[in-house]
């Protein structure tokens, strides 16, 4: 398993972009699966960098989002419907961009629509993923199987806190999400796993080096063949074994 210390969170965006457009440059219709939060934000303006000035060309691809928050407007600027329109789909013109609908009824229908999406794309080839300081992965909350599919789930108080700022409290943080489920993610051909920052170091290292557990739902990453971690110094602090910067 690859995992690279790569210095800061500019140089971490340079080299996840240099992946994703190296695998686009060999395949330029493959389906891609993204994740949100802040972690891959610096990847995503590099994409749109590269698109701007002719680097790369990633309209023939279809992307999928892993994740999204459930039970609220698909206009609210916390969904990913409205993250993926600011900072990727605005600026870089793809082929498709799939989201699951946070006001999908029933949850179920929506799941298995993007399951079948996700089939007739050919499978996902890349899925891009960011890790919860609970050890989550798109909002598969601790506890989750390792086979589990695409679903609606309750989220933990901690991934909800995170979301707090952009409801003003707590309690307005809605308290389910859809998201592909650990098999879905481990069904992609690669994963490429980003983490910044120290307070992911701790959860880096149980996911990365810790026992295979549903209490760590990152840790599952360890039973894919190819999977690629990019880590700013900080992330990778608790790391025993790693390669790249110091
Ligand atoms: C969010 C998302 C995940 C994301 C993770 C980390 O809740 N559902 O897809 O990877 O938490 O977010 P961040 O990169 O902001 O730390």
């Amino acid at each position: 398993m690859p995992t690279e210390i790569v210095g800061t969170e500019g140089e971490l965006a340079q080299r996840a972009a240099e992946i994703v457009c190296g695998l686009v440059r060999e395949e330029p219709g493959v389906a891609l699966g993204l994740a949100s939060g802040k972690t891959p934000l610096g990847l995503y303006a590099e994409l749109a960098r590269r698109v701007r000035a002719r680097e790369t060309d990633l309209s023939g691809i279809t992307a999928f989002a892993v994740d999204e928050l459930h039970g609220l407007s698909r206009q609210h600027p916390a969904t990913n419907a409205s993250y993926f329109r600011e900072h990727l789909t605005r600026q870089v013109p793809l082929r498709a961009f799939h989201l699951m609908d946070s006001e999908a009824k029933p949850a179920e229908e929506e799941c298995a629509r993007l399951l079948r999406l996700i089939e007739q794309a050919g499978g996902l080839a890349l899925v891009v993923l960011g890790i919860g300081k609970n050890g989550h992965l798109g909002f598969n909350e601790p506890g989750s199987p390792l086979d589990s599919r695409c679903r609606r789930v309750c989220l933990d108080r901690p991934t909800r806190e995170t979301y707090a700022p952009l409801f003003g409290s707590l309690d307005g943080v809605p308290a389910f999400g859809l998201t592909l489920g650990l098999a879905d993610l481990l069904g992609a051909r690669a994963v490429l796993l980003l983490a910044t920052g120290a307070d992911k170091a701790e959860m880096v290292a149980q996911a990365l080096e810790g026992p295979v557990a549903e209490a760590v739902p990152a840790s599952a990453l360890q039973r894919h063949p190819r999977l690629t971690v990019l880590l700013d110094r900080e992330a990778g602090a608790r790391l025993r074994h790693a390669q790249g910067a110091s």
